[in-house]
Order: structure tokens, then sequence, then C-alpha cells
């Protein structure tokens, strides 16, 4: 029988086949720039890590960084994360890869997959899982078949999830570039021979697996075909791909820095960071990534190490808790348009370069239909007036001019008129408060030493505790008798250590504590101990913060007790050691709390909880508290301040370590910040001698809609938690400062404006919470202008005009307005 085919069912027919004709997006690349479908391309990309934030957080990040100019979102694959057991695999909640990349394809944007599977990152040891150290014979990065054969297990099995799901820009899904390894060029010579062998491996590897997009790999001088290598670093300028067939790609334009605890703020301005984008543009550039666009939190045990904060916020364009870090965001929102709007001529065009001396560069992309230009200034200190075809340039030390039809300026780096957001953390006014502890019950450790394994020796952290924890109880007895030679009345404990942190005890008591604050993780402990004649126990608790996640052979570092251990009596001069390293030892992974989960509300109802002699600076102790959810919208967090040390946990989600008693050094800060001349993470930072972190994230999924809460802290060092209060993050106020004739804009956040604290249109100085008046200043009662403009009101803008704020008489001075509105 013959079946009529409609003309509709035909149309229906056509329709479907040229819609999956459609999807399928080839990229790839030639020496100038990815292309896709065949057109050579301006990506502006930036990293938003999956685990750093939440299900929930995922669109509102996605979608600010697409208003924020970005055209993709890239992200490393956590291994440890998605592997905590060999062949046991968690793609659960927000590690849920599928689900992130397919937000990011829903918002329209491109995705860039660094798998790594060494993701470097701050992440805990690199991404890499503990047990894949602890399998016998393993090296990592090299030319190891156990090390190669997991690497290429769990890489096929990403890449087929991806395949599955039709992820792959080819099959019509977002991802458009993928990553193997990460930055092996800073290590290779290390590994000698094996290091080239590994990284050609790894090239054929990844080809192998065929994706059908390209390849990168980050930090690789002269990657193996068809990789493409690319550059990390805070500006890559000066970069030139070896392979002339490579396009000029930035993988990591590093936008601000993160935190070790004991360390300061890191503060990238946006001048700097908006002038090492220019530059990469004009020099040829025509791919970057920002690291990151969003840092976020390090939840639970993820951060890395060792000392890497719980806050990733890196000073990135969206802060921790998704806020716009303004200036950064706007101000490069804003450059993203322009090089958008050049993006033929920036891609296609002929590139010519003058130099126009004093570090001044003007740079041509001549194409037949139009040509785009830069004006550079790299000069540190000296602004420069740059004649070029006929115009003058006003171009500041160290900044960009873009004139993307080489005749009219449309953005200089360090013109910013993006306005600074000051954001505040004010209280939540939570009700519900009633502390109540119980105490880490430790007499099977403390008192007994008694452990779960029993080994003679002394055994590194990794391989006993499979970081199943971060505690790890190394105990042994010394049995003393009064003919021992060691006995005197002056009697110490010695511990040669690798612990981040060790608590030890003697006999049941707490004889010391040392934790690393100047980088030296290998260090030597000794306290003086009262020890008796007959039995003596040790118990040493060894705390890890994140194992290492950088350098060559970072796998080998050493974590834990590695002894020597001795006890050390003194006899007048004489000085007699027992070393106590060989004896038998017991070993108890983790604390009992932890494994009885009385962080959860399921067993914690079940506990005893008391509100009686409640104790503050108590080691070892946990605290619990119901709190109501904080009304509105705004992002939560906990002010831990009063607290030592330990880990929080909301409604039995951890929300990372904690250690606001850790106070960043008091020197390196300065008042002014000079964006001028080279970044570095130390350039610019702030509060020395305040706690490295106080604020913690409490994600609003985490809490439970309008009923209570509880949050449980595990206090290791001794702290007050009646100290401890719920904030809500805001702006608090908005500055703005604009040159004659051009306009601010002001909003504070989804608030109205509710005062005008400054305003002067004249020649003001001082900066954002301290501006104030010049010599000269507008006719007009500026502050009833600007409060008319804006007070009430959600946004509001402002011209630095005379017309609109009277004629100040500044004589030569360049007129400018400064505003600073209260929110
Ligand atoms: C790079 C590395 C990233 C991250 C960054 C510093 O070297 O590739 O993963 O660690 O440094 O934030």
């Amino acid at each position: 029988m013959k079946h009529f085919r409609s003309p509709l069912f035909l149309f229906f027919l056509i329709v479907v086949f040229s819609a999956s004709l459609s999807s399928s997006t080839i990229v790839s690349h030639d020496e100038r720039a990815i292309t896709i479908d065949g057109q050579r391309r301006i990506l502006i990309s930036g990293s938003i890590h999956y685990p750093r934030s939440t299900v929930d957080m995922w669109p509102d990040l996605i979608n600010k960084a697409k208003d924020g100019g970005l055209d993709a979102i890239e992200t490393y694959v956590f291994w440890n994360a998605h592997e905590p057991a060999r062949r046991q695999y968690d793609f659960s909640d927000n590690l849920d890869l599928v689900r992130f990349v397919k937000t990011v394809q829903d918002a329209g944007l491109y995705a860039v997959l660094r798998i790594g599977p060494y993701v470097c990152a701050e992440w805990n040891y690199g991404g890499f899982p503990v047990w894949l150290h602890n399998m016998p014979n393993v090296e990592f990065r090299t030319t190891n078949t156990d090390f190669m054969n997991e690497m290429q297990n769990f890489t096929t099995l990403i890449v087929d999830m991806m395949k599955r799901e039709k992820l792959f820009a080819v099959q019509g899904g977002p991802i458009i570039l993928a990553q193997i390894e990460n930055e092996y060029g800073n290590v290779i010579q290390s590994y000698g021979a094996a290091g080239k062998a590994y990284i050609d491996w790894c090239s054929n590897m990844a080809d192998s697996l065929d994706i059908g997009v390209p390849w990168i790999m980050c930090q690789e001088t002269d990657a193996p075909e068809p990789m493409i290598e690319t550059c990390n670093g805070f500006y890559c300028h000066d970069y030139k791909p070896t392979n002339p067939s490579n396009p000029k790609m930035w993988t990591e334009n590093w936008t601000g820095w993160f935190k070790n605890w004991g360390g300061k703020h890191p503060f990238r301005t946006a001048e700097d960071l908006s002038f090492a984008v220019a530059r990469f543009f004009q020099t040829g550039g025509t791919f970057q990534n920002y690291y990151m666009y969003h840092g976020g939190t390090n939840f639970g045990r993820t951060a890395g190490g060792p000392y890497i904060t719980t806050s990733y916020d890196y000073h990135a364009p969206l802060d921790e808790f998704g806020n716009l870090n303004q200036p950064k965001w706007g101000h490069l929102k804003e450059l993203h348009n322009v090089l958008k709007s050049m993006e033929r001529s920036l891609t296609y065009g002929n590139i010519s370069d003058i130099d126009m001396g004093n570090s001044v560069t003007v740079t041509t992309y001549a194409t037949s239909e139009g040509s785009s230009c830069f004006i550079s200034n790299a000069n540190t200190t000296v602004d420069a007036v740059v004649s070029f075809q006929g115009n003058q340039y006003n171009v500041p030390a160290w900044s960009v001019s873009v004139l993307p039809d080489c005749k009219k300026e449309v953005y200089n780096t360090a013109k910013v008129s993006t306005q600074e957001s000051v954001m505040v953390a004010e209280d939540a006014h939570v009700s519900g408060i009633q502390w109540s502890w119980r105490p880490e019950m430790a007499e099977d450790t403390i008192l007994k030493g008694k452990g779960d394994v029993v080994a003679s020796g002394l055994f590194d952290q990794k391989a006993v505790a499979n970081d199943a924890s971060d505690y790890l109880w190394y105990m042994t007895r010394v049995h003393l008798d009064k003919s021992d030679p060691i006995w005197s009345h002056n009697m110490s404990l010695r511990v040669h250590s690798n612990a981040h942190v060790l608590h030890a005890y003697v006999n049941g008591e707490h004889v010391g504590t040392h934790f690393v604050k100047d980088g030296k993780y290998d260090y030597d402990f000794e306290k003086s101990v009262k020890l008796v004649h007959g039995t003596n126990r040790i118990a040493l608790l060894s705390v890890t913060v994140g194992f290492h996640n950088y350098g060559a052979f970072f796998e080998k570092n050493a974590a834990g007790i590695n002894g020597p251990v001795s006890i050390v009596g003194y006899k007048g001069d004489e000085r007699i050691e027992k070393d106590l390293s060989g004896h038998q030892w017991e070993y108890k992974i983790g604390l009992n709390g932890i494994e009885n989960k009385v962080f959860s509300p399921d067993s914690a109802s079940n506990l005893k909880w008391s509100t009686q002699q409640f104790p503050t600076f108590r080691m070892l102790t946990w605290y619990k508290t119901p709190f109501d959810t904080p009304s509105g919208n705004s992002p939560v967090v906990v002010d831990l301040n009063g607290l030592g040390k330990g880990e929080a946990w909301i409604n039995g989600r951890s929300i990372g370590r904690y250690w606001p008693s850790f106070d960043a050094d008091n020197d390196g800060c300065s008042e002014e910040c000079d964006y001028r001349g080279p970044y570095d993470s130390n350039k610019c930072a702030f509060k020395c001698g305040e706690p490295t972190q106080r604020l913690y994230h409490v994600p609003r999924d985490f809490l439970n809609g309008n009923s209570s809460n509880t949050l449980t802290l595990l206090e290791e060092m001794g702290g007050d938690p009646s100290m401890a209060s719920f904030k809500t993050i805001g702006v608090g106020s908005a500055c703005a400062r604009a040159e004659e004739n051009k306009v601010v804009e002001l909003s504070c956040n989804g608030k109205p404006i509710s005062a005008v604290k400054f305003v002067s249109f004249g020649n003001p100085t001082g900066k954002c919470g301290s501006f104030a008046k010049g010599m000269c200043d507008g006719a007009e009662d500026a502050e009833a202008v600007a409060s008319t403009e804006c007070v009430g009101k959600m946004t509001c803008k402002l011209e630095a005009s005379s017309t609109v704020f009277g004629a100040a008489d500044c004589g030569d001075l360049a007129k400018s307005l400064a505003v600073e509105v209260v929110c």
C-alpha cells in the first residue's frame, strides 16, 4: 500500500531536518581565532565552578555573567568530588555537572569544560582523590600506568556523560572547548623525559575521545598537536603561542586572588583588570576567560591548601554571594560591549602598531569595511596626550583607550564611570537563637588512647585517614619507672610534625596546640609535660586544613605526624631523648561527634544537649542553636567572630571550615591603592590585622523557608558562640565619579536610594566614603538637585554638567562630578 505524504508532513520533515542540522555547531580554529561555524570569533568567557555555589544560585549567576557581556562559562570538573571512593560516583545536588552545563545552555551561552582532571584551583588535593594516592606505587602526573588508567577512566566517564546528553557543540550542545591537564608546562622539567612522554600521552588520550571540538592545554608551551596551548596570568599581552597556527588565547585572567588563613584580602582594581583585557585584545588576543568570574564558597572540606579559606570570593566581578562587585562588573561589561562591536576587525583586520614613544602604542586593525584602534599607555606614572590622525587623545598612565572607528574614544580602561558599590553586612535581626552545647566525647582517645587501627610506627595522615576526615588521632603509651635514665623533674614532649594543626594531650591533659603561621608546614613542637611513674598516655590530634594542590610531586607532601615523636628529660646540662616513633601507635580517624552526625537534624534530637554551665573558650566542643530564616532575599551570612576554629553546618549541611580567630598580618596594607603598575596578589590588599574570614555564606537554599533552622558548630580551639550573629549582605552606599558631560547612574541593587551623602560638581577630591569638595564647586545647591533626582528611586542618572549643577569657576582645571548615595 502506498502512503500518501501530505505537503504539510513534508514541510514538517524539512523543518525537523533543518533544525537538527542547524543545531550542530562546528568549532575549530585558525591562527587568529576560534572559529564557530567557520567564523572567527572574539570570545569572552568567565569561570564559575558549579560546586562553589548552589543549584539555586546557578541561573542567577549565569544570567549575570551573560548580562555582563560574557559569551561562555568555563568550569573545571572536580574528580575527587565526583569519585570520592574508587568507582563510586556522585553527581548529585551541586555536583550535577550535566544540569550546570544545561543551565549554561539555557542561558544561551557557550561552555568551556576544563576536565583536567588535575585542576589545582585551590581545591582539596588539586582535585585528585586521596584513594588514588593510596594505590600502591602510584605517581601522579607522569607515565605511571595505574595513574594513567585512572585518569583516562575518569576523563572518559565525563566525556561520555557529556556526549550522552549531547552537550558538545558538534552535537548541538554548548561545549565549544575542553581542557586536558592543567599548567603542566610549569612543572614538566621536574619530571624529566617522563614529563614529555606523559603530556604526549595526555594529548593522544584526549584526542582519541573524539569530542568534535578543540582541546586546549593551558600553560603548556608547545603543546602537542592538536592541543591548543593557552596562557594563564595577570597579564597575557606579551604571550605568543609557540605554534604559529594556534590563536592567542588566555584561559585564566586572574580577576583578584584567593585567600589563605592568616592572609589579607586581595583586591584587584577594575582599572587594572580592564587594562589587562584591553591590552590582550590590542595585541591580537581573541579568546579570554576570567578566572574567576564568580569565585564562590569552598563548602564542606573542599578547600585546597593547605590553609585556603572557605571563602573563594577572589575579588571576582560577582562576589562570593553572587552580588555585582561594582565597579568591576560594570566597567568590564562596557569593555565587552565595545570589543564585541569590533569583532570583525579584531578577527579579520590587518594589525599594525605605531610606537609613539614613552610606552605609548597605537594599534590599528584594518579591514576593507573599516578600522578599529587601541591606544595604550603602559607608562606607570606619566599620562599621555596622543596625537593620532588629526585628533588628540588624553590617555592616562597604565590605560588603554578603545576607538572602534579609530576616531572616537568610546572607552578608556582608567576612566571608570560605573558606580562603586560599598557592600555591608547588616544585622539580620534573626529570632529564635538559643545556644546549647555538648562536649566532643573524647574519653576513648584523650583518656584511654584507644583507636581503631594499631600499627608499629608513624604513618602519613593521607595513608591512614584516606581523607575521610580532617582529624586523625595518633596515640601511644610510654612506661616510665624511677630508674629510667630519662626520669627528671624537667621533661618535655617533642613532636616533629606536618600536621596543619596539632593538639597534644598527655595523660588526659591538653599540653599545647600548634598551627602554622608562616607557611612552614614541617616543624618541631616541644612542650614541657608532667609524666608519671608507670604508664603515660600520649594522644596527638593531627588536623589537616586541605591538602596541597600545586607544584611538581605535590601529592607527596607529607601530612600528619611523621615523627620523630620523643620525650625528653633534662639532667643538668644533659639532654636525654626517648624516641617513641617506632612504638605501637593506635590510630583513630575522625571525631566521634562527626561520626555520629551530631550536626545532622535527624541524629541531633536523640543526643543530649545542654544549656546549663554553658562553656566558652572550651576546646573540642559542639554548639548549636535554632534560628529563624532572615526575611527578604539578600544573601545571608553567619558572622563567627568570637569563635576559634572548626566546621559549621546549617540544617546538617556543611558550609565549610571556619577560623575567625586567625588574623591577617599587620603589615603589607596601605590606605592608598594605585592601580598603575603591574598587579600582584599583595598589591592593594586590605584588612591587615583583621580576621582573614569572619563571614560565612549561608546559602538561602540551605534554609527551611519560614520555619526554624539549626546552626551547628564544632569548635576545635575554643571560642564564644554567643558572639556569633546572622547578617545579610547588601549595598550600603554607592559612589560614582564622572568627567564633565558624562552621565553617572546610581542604584542600590533592588532597594530605593535613601539619601544623598555627598555631591559636588567642580574638582572634588578623595574617594568613596571620604569625598571632599575641592577649590571650585557648581553654583546650584547640588545636594538638593541630586536628592530630587535620586532619593526614593531605584536608580537615577546624573549628568556632570553646568546645566544641571550650575557653572563652577574652576579656571583651567578639568571639571568632574563626585557623588555618594546611601542605600
Ligand atoms: C593557576 C591554576 C588555577 C588556580 C590559579 C590561582 O595556576 O591553573 O587552577 O589555582 O592558578 O587561583
